[in-house]
């Protein structure tokens, strides 16, 4: 790649850099420090998760009719992730014939879904004929024996595609949303978890949505179900998510969440390309930009000033022909690489046993290819990877140095602040050899180029 065309779009911006490779950070349970999720030991621990789908109508992890758990589990680390998104349907854990006796098995027979369960026979054996909550749970030691965390998120009540705003999953009081209910749910996950380590947070609901949406009962509920969640596991994250399919948390900005507990308390955002579509497709990509990255601070991005941010759903069609989604990923993955944000793509896994009642859709999200196994598109893990070290903590550091990231290709170059001319290092490099590079901790200090306006982020041009 010539340096002139990478010049011409790029993200650049001052930060702190930290690279500490993560898995060395493991020291459960985790707690939070202001805008920090941070371990035993104080050290921030920073989540870069990939969503891991078992919502949909089987109740079983996506992907294990055709891999093995372990390798599955070992790609993920192999992939940059030290983390999983592990989504559950409520009735998963209110439901005990659902739970406790129907086994893979029995879910894959009742749906017709055959070749997987020859599949799992072959990949996966001793899983096959547990019960729908074992299953689960064998999938999260399993992550656990390779120090993989795990966030439980409640994604919808009934297991299935998520979502509509009239599917009766979407709000307290819903058809399929009833609050004890859910509140019985959370309290038995969070105790059903409760010996897993790597269990570290749980989101409480997912993409809340449709007509009965209203703040009183945000804060009655949520508030209720932190405390469930807190009472049965004091280990874990109480992680919450906001209106209008987790892009509106505004409303938290005048009026606290109040809990008897601190130090676990995380806000979660949802941002897509299909979020704006009318902004990507008719605006230039800077504009557009600017305009979204102001609605993910009005929206929640403001919180950062006091609790960490947990960017819990993006991305896009990886193979590169949607025009929305290769404006929207440069602007969002600068976002999340400059305010150093905890985040899970959307998805890890490449296919569904059963979506929508198509057997085997392939997930074009998904960083997996539809074996389970390879990359779906080297290129864009390459872009993730900047934003898979630690940027930034809570400590202070002394030292200071630019990082210019080039979200188009993921490369990074770095640049002396003092004297912005010397770019010595001056080759655009991955960020693994970036931080070969730099000696240990350098600093930063937010935000280079800009295109005019206050805060308005920038694609170089
Ligand atoms: C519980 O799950 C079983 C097995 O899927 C199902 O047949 C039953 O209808 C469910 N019960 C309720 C109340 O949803
Ligand atoms: C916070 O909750 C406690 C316990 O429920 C209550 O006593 C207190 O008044 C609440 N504070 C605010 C500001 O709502
Ligand atoms: C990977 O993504 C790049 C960039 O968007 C695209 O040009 C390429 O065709 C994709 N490759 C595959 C195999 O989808």
């Amino acid at each position: 790649m010539k340096t002139a065309n990478v010049l011409k779009r790029m993200f650049s911006f001052f930060i702190f850099l930290l690279f500490s490779f993560v898995t060395k950070n493991m020291a459960y349970p985790l707690s939070t420090n202001s805008r920090w999720i941070i371990n035993q030991r104080g050290e921030r621990t920073k989540l870069a998760c990939a969503n891991w789908p078992a919502h949909l109508q089987t109740a079983v992890p996506e992907g294990l009719s055709k891999q093995p758990v372990d390798a599955v589990a070992e790609k993920i680390v192999a992939m940059g992730f030290n983390c999983v998104r592990l989504t559950w349907p409520l009735d998963l854990a209110t439901n005990l014939t659902l739970g406790t006796i129907v086994t893979v098995r029995d879910s894959f027979q009742s749906l017709g879904l055959n070749n997987d369960i020859s599949g799992f026979e072959t990949n996966n054996p001793s899983m096959i004929d547990l019960p729908l909550i074992q299953a689960y749970k064998s999938v999260v030691t399993t992550l656990g024996k390779y120090n993989v965390m795990v966030i439980l998120d409640n994604h919808l009540t009934k297991p299935g595609w998520c979502c509509g705003n009239d599917d009766g999953n979407g709000f307290f009081g819903d058809t399929f949303f009833d609050p004890a209910t859910w509140i019985s749910g959370l309290t038995y996950m969070a105790t059903v978890f409760i010996n897993e380590g790597n269990v570290v947070g749980m989101s409480l609901r997912n993409e809340l949505r449709g007509p009965k949406q209203n703040v009183d009962d945000w804060f009655k509920y949520m508030q209720q179900g932190a405390e469930a969640v807190h009472e049965a596991n004091p280990y874990i994250l109480v992680i919450l998510s906001g209106f209008s399919y987790d892009t509106d948390l505004s409303f938290v900005q005048s009026r606290p969440v109040n809990l008897s507990f601190s130090g676990k308390l995380v806000f979660e955002l949802h941002r897509y390309a299909f979020t704006n579509t009318e902004i990507w497709s008719s605006k230039n990509p800077n504009d557009a930009c600017g305009e979204v990255l102001k609605m993910i601070d009005d929206g929640g991005g403001f919180i950062l000033r006091d609790f960490p941010v947990f960017l819990s759903e993006f991305g896009i069609d990886s193979r590169g022909g949607n025009v929305n989604d290769n404006r929207y990923i440069g602007c969002i993955l600068g976002w999340a690489a400059e305010n150093d944000v905890d985040w899970s793509i959307w998805a890890l896994t490449g296919s569904y046993y059963l979506r929508e009642g198509e057997q085997g859709m392939i997930e074009y999200y998904g960083v997996l290819g539809s074996d389970g196994i390879s990359v779906r598109n080297n290129s864009f893990l390459q872009r993730l990877s900047l934003i898979q070290s630690t940027l930034r903590g809570p400590d202070p550091q002394p030292e200071l140095d630019n990082l210019i990231f080039h979200p188009l290709t993921g490369l990074c170059m770095l640049q002396s602040s003092l004297d912005p001319t010397k770019t010595s290092r001056s080759a655009w490099r991955t960020p693994d050899q970036t931080h070969r590079l730099s000696s240990v901790r350098r600093v930063a200090r937010p935000l280079v180029c800009r295109n005019g306006k206050p805060s308005q982020p920038l694609i170089c041009s």
